[in-house]
């Protein structure tokens, strides 16, 4: 039996990647959104659409599911792994990086 599709944001590296690799092994067809492209071609996974995204632009997310729908039926499941974090002390963290944390691991997208 064909496997639902898979989800993943932030597979370009790190947890992302490996669960790529993982969900890949266990015959899973695969929608993979980052902004590194190139980093989620490199897997070289079969049955697996990668799409540059940014998934703090909610349209981007949108249009990057539907394509790997397209290709591979309706979302079984989504990891919403793409994250992006700045550590010391509260007051040290430049606004910018506040607002990228809030914007990329709480809001993605919304
Ligand atoms: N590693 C740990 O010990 C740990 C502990 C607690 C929680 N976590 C959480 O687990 C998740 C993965 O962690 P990791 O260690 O694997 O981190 P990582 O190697 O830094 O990977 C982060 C991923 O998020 C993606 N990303 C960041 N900003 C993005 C954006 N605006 N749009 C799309 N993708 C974006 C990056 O891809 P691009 O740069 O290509 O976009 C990358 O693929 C994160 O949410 C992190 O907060 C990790």
């Amino acid at each position: 039996m064909t496997k639902p599709l898979i989800i993943i944001t932030g597979a370009s590296s790190g947890i992302g990647a490996g669960l790529a690799q993982a969900f890949s092994k266990a015959g899973y067809p695969l929608g993979l959104l980052a902004r590194n492209l190139t980093a989620m071609e490199a897997l070289n996974l079969p049955n697996t659409r990668c799409v540059e995204t940014d998934v703090t632009d909610i349209d981007q997310v949108k249009a990057a599911i539907q394509k790997a729908e397209e290709h591979f039926g309706p979302t079984e499941c989504l990891i919403n792994n793409a994250g992006f974090g700045k550590g010391g002390d509260f007051t040290e963290v430049s606004h910018q990086d506040h607002q990228t944390m809030i914007e990329v691991n709480i809001l993605c997208g919304h």
